[in-house]
């Protein structure tokens, strides 16, 4: 059944656990997604980007969150809107039906250049009126996506600031956090602890912690009733970054978010945690094994059938970990 994300994550934060939002463009990043949760009993959050739209077109992309719910219709599934740059994309997505949508007024509508404060209640607070209204919830952020010891934004995604960004974007102020919540009601909020989008996220193999676990905390004390959102939460695993060097692919050395600092952030207030890239690395490091594997193979449903299994396990694993199998 279709539910929206505040009914999903009051849930959540009753049960105390947390809900990873995986990124979706095809079918068979939703059906391993699917099939994960169906697997451990967990409930589910389809996001789709505006670059999500423009790749499958709004029919198909909605069509596909349709046929997840009518397969596996004791699954709760929220269809969310990820990084909506303007008032007009999230109007679109509540028209295509999403039952939530994210306004990112940290940015300007080119997606890049850091928004004023006023700018981001504006805008925000624009979409909260229409989307209360229809009974959709609102995902704001607050603070700019970046690494805390480059300044920069995760590179090589299109999504985030550019350039060298100020210290204090990287950091959500937990009173500016009061007064947005305030000034918007918005269900969620995106909040910048040290996490940056895409694969690149640091340099070294993480040896103490990374994120900023104590300002989770601090905000969270100020509201308690918005749920908190970790964006550019791949952990970028490992394995499947040398699987993809060892048949072909050419990525850098780099790390993730160690799970277990997810599961802190989960245990201090976050409640929605934003996946992309994990499963970006996963299909392309099984569908590369396979084709190197079974050079005689030209049929497409035995190398997607590979990277859907590789993804419903990494999906699987993170409904574990975050608390949320069994919760459905
Ligand atoms: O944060 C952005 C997500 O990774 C979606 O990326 O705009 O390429 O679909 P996308
Ligand atoms: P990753 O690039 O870490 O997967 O983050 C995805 C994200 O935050 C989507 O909004
Ligand atoms: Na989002
Ligand atoms: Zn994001």
């Amino acid at each position: 059944a279709l539910i929206s994300l505040r009914q999903l994550l009051d849930h959540a934060a009753d049960n105390s656990y947390g809900l990873p939002a995986f990124n979706v463009n095809n079918m068979e990043q939703v059906q391993a997604i699917m099939q994960a949760a169906d697997q451990v009993d967990s409930p589910v959050i389809l996001q789709g980007s505006a670059g999500a739209r423009s790749y499958a077109g709004e029919p198909f992309l909605r069509h596909l969150i349709a046929a997840a719910i009518e397969m596996y219709p004791h699954i709760p599934v929220c269809m969310h809107q990820d990084h909506g740059a303007t008032p007009g994309v999230c109007f679109r997505s509540i028209q295509s039906g999403f039952s939530s949508v994210m306004m990112d007024g940290s940015l300007l509508a080119d997606g890049k250049t850091p928004a004023s404060y006023e700018y981001n209640v504006n805008t925000t607070k624009q979409v909260v009126d229409l989307a209360h209204a229809c009974g959709v919830s609102v995902e704001g952020e607050l603070g700019c996506l970046g690494s805390l010891e480059t300044g920069k934004a995760g590179e090589e995604d299109g999504h985030g600031a550019e350039g060298e960004l100020d210290h204090s974007m990287l950091l959500t102020d937990p009173d500016e956090a009061a007064d947005f919540v305030t000034k918007t009601q918005v269900d969620a909020l995106a909040i910048a602890i040290g996490t940056s989008h895409g694969a690149y996220k640091f340099t070294s193999k993480p040896s103490g912690k990374v994120l900023r676990i104590d300002r989770v905390k601090e905000i969270h004390q100020r509201i308690p009733n918005v749920h908190l959102v970790m964006h550019g939460s791949s952990s970028v695993p490992e394995d499947w970054l040398a699987i993809i060097n060892q048949y072909g692919g050419d990525m850098g050395q780099t790390y993730g978010v160690p799970v277990d600092e997810i599961v802190e952030g989960i245990r201090n207030g976050v409640r929605k945690v934003n996946i992309d890239t994990d499963l970006r690395m996963a299909s392309t490091g099984a569908i590369r094994k396979h084709l190197a594997e079974d050079r005689k193979n030209f049929d497409p449903r035995k190398f997607y059938k590979e990277a859907t299994k590789a993804m419903q396990a990494i999906c699987a694993a993170r409904y574990e970990a975050f608390g949320a199998a069994g919760m459905a």
